[in-house]
């Protein structure tokens, strides 16, 4: 998850709200997906060639044998020891595994499951149908459980067609959750698989929980009616959040939307805390790579880029930093990296990493000029920070030398190496850790029980923020696991400062 996952989609999600194809043929949903029917279930032998069996980023329960690779997972006919079928994932005998991952992530995740007993006997989201498209992980894996305990419905489908836990996906599936998505979908399937959410008989979906605006723009796009009939989406991403800005702004959005992206209990967690902890963890898994010493240029000095440079700094790296905001560049110049344009550093660098949420900030210029063996990843949304499709030319050579790790090779033997194909690196090469995820989770978990519950009127077709009380109750839940004791404003200091003594502590415009 994260934007959690803040995620890429399979798609590039790009910010202008269309998307674009990187690897395949078209992307409008509607049309991949009479594609697919008419199409019926081809495989990408393009995809396959290039799948993601025997990996050292595969835990050993999830490694795909190259059996599985082969049979494209909506071949197959899968079941339940219960007869329970209405799911597709890559091989549902994984359940076991995926279930013990399920419960490592619940002790990691004290917030979500906190709320999941506190809320437990309420039901709050009793009779909420919910469609669901994010990463599919341990970590979503106890959000997903966590609304159906709640009294919620769901049917979920991935946002990315790289970051799915196979064994995940099929312990949720075995518990009895339509769950459509296995590691290494191709575009089509990716389309296949949320239409597989919003359409199901005798199932009209109320809410929408989203990362990156694909299942709400299918369900704009292709199945009008039943959006009308959305109570409520909730959407993770900044690329995701920017769609429905222009939705709304178009007078398109027909329902209300709660941005969760800019609740301060993800912006500075998920995007800041947990990419300075997966940047390492997803670089060394994919390349083995030294970083003491190494010259590292981040592209983006947002929350994800100043993420990505304590976690390299702190390791001895030399940092460069390219900016297009002069209060970004600001700050990192204050924190000690130098702010350069690309191409004033390209040349040098040995990691080249892009967090903006922008496009072709890596262009196929800039990759000519890379020295040999320069790591090239993107930690932003989408997967067009990087023009990847630049690199697919006949003078170019691609060669997979690892799961997520090609070597692209230039006719004079120089080699680039390019991780995820320009997906989301920590998300495809790593896992994040579960705590920052219960934190995106509980937020995601109330902003759906405040859309839904809320009284006619509350919140018209419009984007908001999660009110901040909530925003610090989500932040309160997680205060046990650290031993943290608050301190209570006495009733003098609360007149004195003019606040209610349970909060909110802070004005809406306050930046943390
Ligand atoms: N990998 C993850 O786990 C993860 C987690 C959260 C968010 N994200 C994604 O990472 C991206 C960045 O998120 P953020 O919260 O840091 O956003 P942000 O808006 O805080 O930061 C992005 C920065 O990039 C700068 N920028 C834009 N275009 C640029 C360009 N051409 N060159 C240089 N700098 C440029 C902007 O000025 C901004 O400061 C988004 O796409 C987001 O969805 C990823």
């Amino acid at each position: 998850m994260a934007d959690s996952g803040d995620g890429v989609n399979s798609t590039s999600s790009g910010k202008d709200g269309r998307n674009a194809v990187t690897d395949g043929p078209v992307t409008d949903p509607a049309s991949c997906i009479k594609e697919s029917k008419s199409g019926a279930l081809k495989k990408s032998s393009r995809y396959r060639s290039r799948s993601l069996s025997a990996s050292s980023t595969d835990s050993y329960s999830s490694g795909s044998s190259s059996d599985e690779d082969d049979v494209s997972p909506r071949e197959k006919i899968q079941k339940t020891d219960k007869g329970f079928n209405d799911f597709c994932v890559r091989n549902i005998n994984q359940h076991a595994f995926g279930r013990r991952e399920i419960e490592i992530a619940e002790q990691e995740m004290p917030g979500i499951m906190a709320l999941r007993k506190r809320a437990a006997d309420d039901k709050p989201l009793k009779n909420a149908k919910i469609v669901g498209c994010t990463h599919i992980n341990a970590q979503t894996a106890v959000l997903i459980e966590t609304l159906v305990e709640l009294g919620a419905q769901v049917r979920w489908a991935a946002c990315n067609i790289y970051s799915t836990q196979n064994e995940v996906a099929a312990a949720l599936a075995h518990a009895g959750y339509p769950i459509f998505a296995w590691r290494g979908e191709t575009e089509e399937d990716f389309w296949w698989c949320i239409d597989k959410c919003v359409a199901a008989e005798n199932w009209q979906p109320n809410m929408i929980l989203d990362d990156g605006g694909d299942a709400t723009h299918l369900m704009l796009k292709k199945y009008n009616t039943m959006f009308k009939m959305i109570q409520g989406i909730v959407e993770e991403s900044v690329t995701g959040v920017h769609r429905l800005y222009q939705l709304s702004k178009a007078g398109k959005l027909s329902v209300p939307a709660m941005n969760v992206n800019d609740s301060v209990t993800k912006t500075k967690f998920d995007n800041l805390y947990s990419c300075r902890e997966s940047i390492i963890d997803s670089l060394k898994r994919s390349t083995d790579v030294m970083f003491g010493g190494k010259q590292v240029v981040i592209c983006g000095y947002g929350e994800v880029g100043k993420g990505c440079c304590q976690a390299l700094k702190g390791l001895g790296c030399i940092v460069y930093i390219t900016e297009i905001d002069p209060i970004c560049a600001l700050q990192a110049s204050m924190d000690g990296f130098r702010v350069m344009k690309l191409n004033e550093v390209i040349r040098n660098v040995d990691i080249v990493i892009t967090a903006t949420g922008n496009k072709n900030v890596v262009t196929r210029e800039h990759m000519d000029k890379m020295k040999n063996g320069c790591v090239v990843c993107n930690m932003g949304h989408s997967n067009t920070e990087i023009d990847i499709n630049s690199l697919r030319t006949p003078d170019l050579t691609w060669e997979k030398v690892r799961s997520q790790v090609d070597h692209v090779i230039w006719p004079d033997g120089k080699r680039i190496v390019l991780l995820a194909e320009g997906r989301l690196v920590n998300l495809s090469c790593s896992s994040i850790p579960s705590f920052v995820v219960s934190i995106t989770a509980a937020t995601q978990a109330l902003a759906l029980i405040e859309l839904f519950n809320a009284p006619p009127g509350r919140y018209k077709s419009d984007v908001y923020l999660l009110p901040k009380k909530m925003d610090e109750y989500v932040a309160s839940l997680h205060l046990p696991t650290f031993d943290a004791h608050l301190t209570e404003l006495t009733d003098e200091q609360a007149k004195y400062m003019g606040l209610n003594k349970a909060g909110p502590f802070k004005p809406n415009y306050y930046r943390y």
